[in-house]
């Protein structure tokens, strides 16, 4: 495995073929959140893990789920199923997911909060991620890669300082004005554990890696080359000191004309589209430097028929010249109709 495993796959597998640049004649797909409510096996899984935590520390079940979408769709990439919020509680933070309600931990807001924290991810904790990601890649055959991921700093940092999620993450935009020292020991701390935390993934057998920062729109400019370019520089970095070559997608949510400064500034291999993104801007400043990876809107495959076309073609025609990995451009919804994923694939692969 470990650096072995990424070097001698790439030859057939498409998505890490585009992620060295390489354009596909067919994109490669996959879609985020692929394992997950809408699908009647997911839910069936679900149900007999008991609670969402319960289901990410469980290896076996972990694994199935994450192959579920592979093996019904044939996608061309399995994602790790698991949270970004299972990196808060491996720091010794409380973390639930209530029926319904999202999210929930308890809300870092001092120096107190700070020095709680563990210097290093709790093994016990992250221990079942890592087993079920060797799982998934013995599972899986020569032409479907493995992703790992993590959460961004800033985003992994915004549901702590806020104890959830919020409509525009204010509780950690504000600690970030207030008190930019503590704010910065606790992105420092996610930087590192981060570096640990993707490394380790690589090793046990994923064949890249993606980073969510679903919450870098809300950011200004120069908080945004703060907290979410910086940091994220940090990490690529970090984790190609440990692992040579390693691949890394970030996937900045809302950065809109950001996107540049952040595909020349971070040093990530591919950058992740969310449906918002300008497609000519897009082709003309940022696929130019990078291969990107999106970004139908979700509720266009919600909508379905023409709808749905005209959105998958529109991203093949804007982006199907160059190097591109077909996805949405943030994370499929559970009212989805599995016929619509049916229609959205067939479209992208004639
Ligand atoms: O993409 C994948 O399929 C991999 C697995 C994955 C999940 N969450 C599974 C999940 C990944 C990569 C995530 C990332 C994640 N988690 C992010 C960043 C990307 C994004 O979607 O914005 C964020 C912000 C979270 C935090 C989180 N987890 C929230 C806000 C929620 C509740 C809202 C919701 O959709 O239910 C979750 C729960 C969650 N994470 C579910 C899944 C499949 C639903 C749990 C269930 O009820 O079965």
């Amino acid at each position: 495995m470990g650096t072995d495993g990424i070097g001698s796959a790439v030859g057939r597998k498409p998505v890490l073929r585009v992620l060295s640049g390489e354009r596909q004649k067919v994109p490669p797909v996959w879609l985020m959140r692929q394992a997950g409510r809408y699908l009647p096996e997911y839910r069936a899984v679900r149900e007999k893990a008991g609670g969402f935590l319960d289901l990410c520390f469980n290896p076996e079940l972990a694994a199935e789920v994450t192959l579920q979408p592979v093996r019904r769709f044939g996608f061309d990439a399995a994602i790790l199923f698991s949270d970004i919020l299972v990196v808060p509680l491996a720091l010794g933070r409380k973390v639930e997911f209530l029926a319904g309600e999202g999210p929930k931990l308890e809300p870092l807001t001092d120096s107190a909060g700070m020095a709680s924290l563990h210097d290093n991810l709790d093994t016990n904790v992250v221990a079942p991620v890592y087993e079920t990601v060797r799982r998934v890649r013995k599972a899986l055959d020569d032409r479907t890669a493995l992703i790992g991921f993590c959460g961004a700093p800033w985003t992994v940092a915004t549901y702590m300082v806020a104890g959830g999620g919020t409509p525009d993450q204010a509780p950690a935009r504000m600690l970030a004005y207030r008190q930019p020292k503590l704010f910065g020991m606790l992105i420092d701390r996610l930087v590192q554990v981060s570096i640990e935390y993707l490394s380790t993934q690589l090793k046990f057998g994923a064949e890249c890696v993606q980073v969510f920062d679903t919450w870098a729109g809300v950011l200004p400019p120069d908080e945004f080359e703060r907290w979410c370019i910086q940091p994220t520089r940090a990490i690529v970095d970090g984790l190609r000191a440990q692992v040579p070559g390693a691949k890394v997608i970030g996937f900045p949510r809302g950065a809109g004309s950001k996107l540049t400064r952040y595909v020349d500034a971070t040093g990530v291999d591919a950058v992740g589209l969310d449906w918002t993104a300008d497609l000519d801007f897009v082709r003309a400043q940022v696929q130019s430097k990078k291969p990107v990876q999106g970004n139908v809107d979700p509720l266009a495959l919600l909508a379905g028929g023409a709808a749905l076309d005209r959105a998958v073609d529109q991203v093949r025609d804007a982006l199907g010249a160059g190097p591109h990995i077909f996805n949405l451009g943030h994370g499929i919804l559970p009212e989805t109709p599995i016929a619509h994923v049916e229609q959205m694939l067939k479209r992208v692969r004639s």
